[in-house]
Formats: C-alpha cells, sequence, structure tokens
C-alpha cells in the first residue's frame, strides 16, 4: 500500500495563538495512525511559524512556509530568505501556490528560481501547479500542466527527487467560489503531471507524491484518495478545524484500504 499525504495550508487565517492550539489538537487526534501510512503536514502563516515549531512534537507533523524568496539575503524587502526558515529547522516549503501565482504575479521563471533556491537548502519542496478556467476553457489544460513542470523543475538534478512533492490544483477549484474538480477529471489530469515528470526525471520520477488540491470536501476525499495517480489531498477550508480534518483523513484512508 502506498504511503497517503495528507496536508492543508492556512492561508492568511490563524493567529500565533490559534495555530498552535489548532496543531496541538491535530496532532493529539491523529497521533495513533503510523507515520508510515500517512504523511501530514501543515502550512501556517510565517508569524505562527517559530512558536509553532518550538511547541508541538514534530514527529506527527510537517510545517511548511507558504512561500520563500530565491536569495539568501539582499535587498528584497518583504521577502523571507531560506536561511530564516532554516533557523526554525523548517521541513517544508510550498512554492507557486495559486494565489502567490494569481493574486502576486509570480511566473513559472520565479517559480524555477525558488525551486531551486527551496532544493539547494534540502527543504521538501511542494510545486504548486493548476490552469486558470479560461485556459480549461480553451482545451490548454494539458499544455498548461506540462509548461509549469518544466519551467518550474528546469535544470532539477534527478537528485534531488526525493524531496519534490507536486499539488495539481486547477485554480477554478480553489476556495469560496471554486468548484470541485470531478475525480475523474482529477486522475485523468494527475496521469498527465505523472508522464511529464517521468519525461523530466526518468522512472526515478514514480517517487515523487502527486497530491489533489481545491475544494476537497468530506463529500468528494474519498473518491479522489481512491484514484491510482492521486498520492494526498492537499486541503484548504475543510481542514482548518482539527477535528474535521482528522474525520477526512480516516475516511479517506479507510477509503483507500478498502477499495
Ligand atoms: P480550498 O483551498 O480547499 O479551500 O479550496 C485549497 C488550496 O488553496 O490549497
Amino acid at each position: 500500500m502506498k504511503k497517503l499525504y495528507f496536508g492543508t495550508n492556512l492561508k492568511m487565517y490563524k493567529n500565533i495563538h490559534q495555530t498552535t492550539s489548532y496543531l496541538k489538537d491535530l496532532i493529539s487526534l491523529t497521533k495513533d495512525i503510523s507515520q508510515e501510512e500517512i504523511e501530514l503536514f501543515v502550512i501556517p502563516s510565517y508569524t505562527s511559524l517559530s512558536s509553532a515549531a518550538g511547541s508541538i512534537d514534530r514527529n506527527y507533523v510537517k510545517l511548511g512556509a507558504q512561500n520563500m524568496c530565491w536569495e539568501e539575503e539582499g535587498q528584497f524587502t518583504g521577502e523571507i530568505s531560506p536561511l530564516m526558515l532554516k533557523e526554525m529547522n523548517l521541513d517544508l516549503v510550498m512554492i507557486g501556490h495559486s494565489e502567490r501565482r494569481h493574486v502576486f504575479g509570480e511566473t513559472d521563471i520565479t517559480e524555477n528560481k525558488k525551486v531551486k533556491c527551496a532544493l539547494e537548502h534540502d527543504f521538501t519542496t511542494l510545486l504548486c501547479i493548476g490552469e486558470s478556467l479560461e485556459e480549461k476553457n480553451f482545451d490548454i489544460s494539458n499544455e498548461v500542466l506540462r509548461t509549469q513542470l518544466k519551467i518550474g523543475f528546469h535544470n532539477i538534478p534527478t537528485e534531488k527527487i526525493s524531496k519534490i512533492w507536486v499539488a495539481y490544483e486547477p485554480v477554478w477549484s480553489i476556495g469560496v467560489n471554486g468548484v470541485p474538480a470531478s475525480y475523474q477529471y482529477a486522475e485523468e489530469k494527475h496521469k498527465v503531471i505523472k508522464e511529464c515528470l517521468q519525461e523530466l526525471f526518468g522512472d526515478a520520477a514514480k517517487a515523487i507524491p502527486v497530491l489533489y488540491g481545491g475544494s476537497v470536501n468530506p463529500q468528494n476525499a474519498n473518491d479522489l484518495i481512491t484514484q491510482p495517480s492521486i498520492d494526498g489531498l492537499f486541503v484548504g477550508r475543510s481542514a482548518w478545524h482539527a477535528d474535521d480534518f482528522n474525520k477526512l483523513i480516516r475516511d479517506a484512508k479507510k477509503a483507500y484500504e478498502t477499495a
């Protein structure tokens, strides 16, 4: 059985206290689940990271940052350096979330610089990709996903593969106005992504987990996780109460095991 990945990005929600108490609750609810069966990760705000990192048992949950600069230091007002994230002993960095690309104008070339830098600093690097509604309507989703992967992972050596994760999050499926992708559509796109990763990295690419994100909820999680090319769920709103996330994880795990 493959390991299942479950994670959440807390976006610009939860203050320091709320983040720490959410993490403590989540750990106490899920710590009986073997770490060999699931990989659990949470990506809080920068301001919560330091106290979260110091107050939870990191064996149960990987902590990540929502973004990172591609330089170690310099005249980059408002940015966070990989060395600053290293100081907190972080495990994971997310690059290219849809909101970074579409609200803050990041490009594939920017994401490539960040991916390279994150891997050079030995972070597990979660690259998020996904087509917009317009691109989907023009029927160029596969080309867009392949472009995002080929530029995002340009010049990344194969030996870094064990540190690479990918999240497929179609832009039209994310957030309060999002329409969740059907599990059939998600599976089809995950296949395209896995084929492209194989072209880029060869057979070693089979080790790269590809997660689905975008309006994952208790109604669609089980159908998504049981698809052969979907290795995990990257959840927003439906994960922000520890009880709900715990239930979603357990139900999805059971559905996968009994499928
Ligand atoms: P959502 O967020 O589950 O609330 O749609 C997903 C994400 O942005 O990663």
